[in-house]
Order: C-alpha cells, then structure tokens, then sequence
C-alpha cells in the first residue's frame, strides 16, 4: 500500500514511525514532513493546507490511504475532496471536523447526544455575554468559537477576570474571527487526561487515554503550550473510568453525527474531566493529541496501517487492538523561549547518542537538514519518547536521553507524569 501522512509534527513523525512497520507498506510519504520523519518516509514539500495539491499529489501517485495529522486541512475538506476523488482518507469529512473546528457545534452536538459536560452559553453580542457571566458567578470559563491556536480559552477564576476575557475575545478581536461568537461555560473541577477512540461512522473502537502537560513550567505552571510531555496509559482512567467514557463521551457522539447526516470517520479525542461526579466531557478534537500520539504509538502492538484502512473503509467491527503491557512517556524539547518569541535554526547535536538509550525513540516535531546538521525549525522540537516497566523506568529512560542531547538553545520540563509519581507508579 502506498500511503500519504499530511503533517509535520511529532505527531507525525510517530503515525510514520509506526506505519512504516507495517508488511503492508510499499512506500510512505509525508507532506511536508520534517528532518525525523525523512528518515522514515518521503517528505514532499506541500504544505498541511494545501489541500488541493495534496489531493493532485494523491492522485498522480496513485494513493491507497491518506492519513491526515492536523485539525486544519480536516476543517478546510480534505477529507471530503479526497473521498469524491475514490482515495481512501482516514479522517472526519469538514462537517465533521466542525467539532473542533467551533466550539459552539461541539457544544450543541454534546447536548443532543446527552453527553455530561459543563453547561453553557453561545454569545454573538458582548453585553449578553457579561450578563450570563455576572448571572453565574465565578470561576467560569471564556472561549472563542473559533480555532486561535490553542489559545481561546480563560479559565477565570474571578468575575473580573472573566469579563476581560470577553473584551478581548470580541472587543478587541485579540483572536480574529475566531472571537465573533463566545461560548461560556461552567468550571469543571478535576483531573484533565485525553481519550482517543477510532471511528468509523458508525463503529467506536476504544484506543487509550493519555495525560498530557500543557503549562509550560514545571509544576504546571507559566503559559499554556501545545503540550510538553505525556504518558499513557494514566492512573485516573481506570478500565471502569474508560468503559464510562466510551459509553457517556463517545458512542452517544457517533451516533448523534450519524444521525444528524455527518458520520464521524477518523480518530476522536475527547479532552476529558474526571471530577468527584465522574468523567465529563470539555472539548472533542478531530485528531490525535501531539505529544499524546507518541506514546499511543510506543504503546501500540497492532500493524497501525490494517486499523486505519479499517476506519476508512467502515470496518471497524473486525478489529481488535493489541497494546504493550509497558507504559510510555514522551518528554518534549523546545527552544527557549517557546510558547513566546523562540531562536530558530540552532544546532542539536547527540540525537543518536539520545535515541541510542535502551527503549527510546527520538521523535521529530520541528526539525530541518541544513549543511549536513539538524536544526530546529519550531517552537516545539523533539518528542524524546521512552516504554519501560514501570512509568518511572520510562521516565528515568528519557530524561536520560534528554541528557545526552547537545542543544543549549532547548529546554524541557523535568517532572512530566508528576501526577504518576505521587501515586507510586
Ligand atoms: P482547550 O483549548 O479547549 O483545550 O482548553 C484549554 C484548557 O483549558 C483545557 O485543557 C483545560 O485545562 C481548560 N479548560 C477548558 N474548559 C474548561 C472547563 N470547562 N473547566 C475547567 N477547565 C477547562
Ligand atoms: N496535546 C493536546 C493537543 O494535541 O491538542
């Protein structure tokens, strides 16, 4: 099979490490890739959001499956040009990917199919916004409908804070378009993780849930990022935790898109608060999580190529999944400054003095050849990924890979899976 993955991340990086294990493989392009995944895969210079010379790039090569990373070309119809062309795509149509794509279709979805998530407001009109926010009191929390880069949510703690939220969202359009419509909605108290599950329209197949580190700091502090580490699988999703999940979070979400004539076909990531009442829902995502792909694809036993053409063929019933008994931690490098102004184009030297520690791989988020060296292109550059007995062995396993790395311009934090290891694990 030939297959094309579109993307350039770590999350990328791991779907092609992962893919190219397969005995079904042929030949594997990434689009536009990064200089990890050339070691794996072909890049072509496309770049995620070209989505109409990706589908001429899939077709003249004659594609069997496209694998598609990022929210961006599934909101913008990748999906969908390449089914109306015959190419198989493993990913949600744009209707679909409408779930991340807004906040407030997430939201209405979430409400029809019953699932238990934080109530809520959609707001075109500031004044009505504050009213709902002074009616319900603080902490309460202010999104923008729309994308804005990770970035359009306030977690506000005071009324204050909320309603300053509201005058930059869509007073001063801090955020673009994406701040024309605001949902507001209720705090939810707990433990985040995020839950993957594989979908095929009709057919829900549980993956595993991972727990990933937004804040920049230690200790979860400083801005919000991307994501700078994560482990899998995670002490607060018990196998209990998880069959609630898939019977409350995701199969009344499937069959609601079905339903409401726009089937879910890809992988659905449910960003998930465990709270003293049990597990509630906060967002759904199009796509797999980046860092938490790393680890689902460490973990993962099962030829990855045979599940996804499954999905993307609606066969999902005749799949069953095979995971390693070893957790997987992924610990992300970044060039200081990130999620700031960062320094591009510096030197990583001992990356294979660092992939060469005993059960890591050194994955690629965002990284470049130039003069024969590697060098950093992004704000978020490496996912040093590591398996090991114990969540501490994988742990110990890749901050000793870290240390090997030659990089002075990066940085990483030094206590991901914190929340493992104050349970012992
Ligand atoms: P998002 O950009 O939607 O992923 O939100 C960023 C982060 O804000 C989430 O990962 C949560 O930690 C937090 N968050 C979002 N919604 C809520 C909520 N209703 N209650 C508490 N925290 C939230
Ligand atoms: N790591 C969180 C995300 O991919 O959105």
């Amino acid at each position: 099979m030939k297959v094309l993955v579109v993307g350039s991340g770590g999350r990328e990086h791991a779907l092609c490490w992962k893919l190219k294990q397969s005995p079904l493989l042929t030949r594997l392009w990434c689009a536009p890739g990064n200089a990890g995944i050339a070691a794996v895969a072909e890049n072509v210079a496309i770049a995620a959001e070209k989505v109409d010379e990706l589908l001429a790039f899939a077709l003249i090569n004659a594609i069997d499956l496209v694998v598609v990373g990022p929210e961006a070309p599934l909101v913008a119809g990748l999906a969908d040009k390449c089914r109306a062309a015959g190419i198989k795509v493993f990913g949600p149509s744009a209707a679909a990917a409408e779930l991340e794509g807004s906040k407030g279709f997430m939201k209405d979805m979430a409400a029809k199919a019953g699932i238990p998530t934080a109530w809520y407001g959609r707001f075109t009109d500031m004044d009505a916004a504050k009213a709902f926010i002074r009616a319900k009191g603080a902490p309460i929390v202010v999104k923008t409908d729309g994308l804005a880069a990770g970035k359009g949510v306030v977690v506000a703690m005071s009324l204050d804070e909320a309603l300053a939220a509201v005058d930059m969202m869509m007073g001063d359009k801090v955020f673009g378009d994406a701040g024309n419509e605001l949902v507001i909605e209720e705090f939810l108290d707990g433990e985040e993780c995020s839950f993957f599950a594989l979908c095929d329209g009709v057919t829900a197949l549980p993956l595993a849930a991972a727990q990933d580190h937004k804040r920049v700091g230690d200790g979860d502090t400083g801005p919000n990022t991307g994501g700078m580490g994560a482990y899998s699988p995670t002490p607060v999703v018990t196998p209990e935790i998880q069959d609630e999940i898939m019977r409350t979070s995701i199969l009344p979400l499937v069959r609601t898109m079905a339903a409401e004539g726009k089937p879910y076909t890809g992988v659905l990531f449910a960003g998930i608060m465990v709270t003293a009442a049990g597990p509630k829902l906060l967002e759904y995502n199009v796509r797999f999580g980046d860092p938490e792909c790393q680890v689902l694809m460490a973990r993962l036993r099962s030829d990855l190529l045979p599940v996804l053409l499954a999905g993307a063929e609606g066969r999902l019933h005749d799949i069953t999944l095979d995971w390693r008994d070893e957790p997987a931690l992924v610990v992300v490098m970044a060039a200081r400054g990130y999620p700031g102004a960062y320094d591009k184009d510096t030197v990583i030297g001992g990356l294979d003095a660092a992939g060469a520690v005993e059960g890591v791989t050194v994955l690629h988020a965002g990284t470049a050849l130039k003069d024969g060296k590697i060098i950093a292109t992004g704000g978020r550059v490496l996912g040093v990924t590591a398996i090991g007995a114990t969540v501490s062995e994988a742990r110990e396993r890749a901050y000793a890979a870290v240390d090997r790395l030659d990089w002075p311009q990066g940085f990483c934090r030094r206590d991901i899976a914190w929340r493992a290891m104050a349970r012992g694990l």
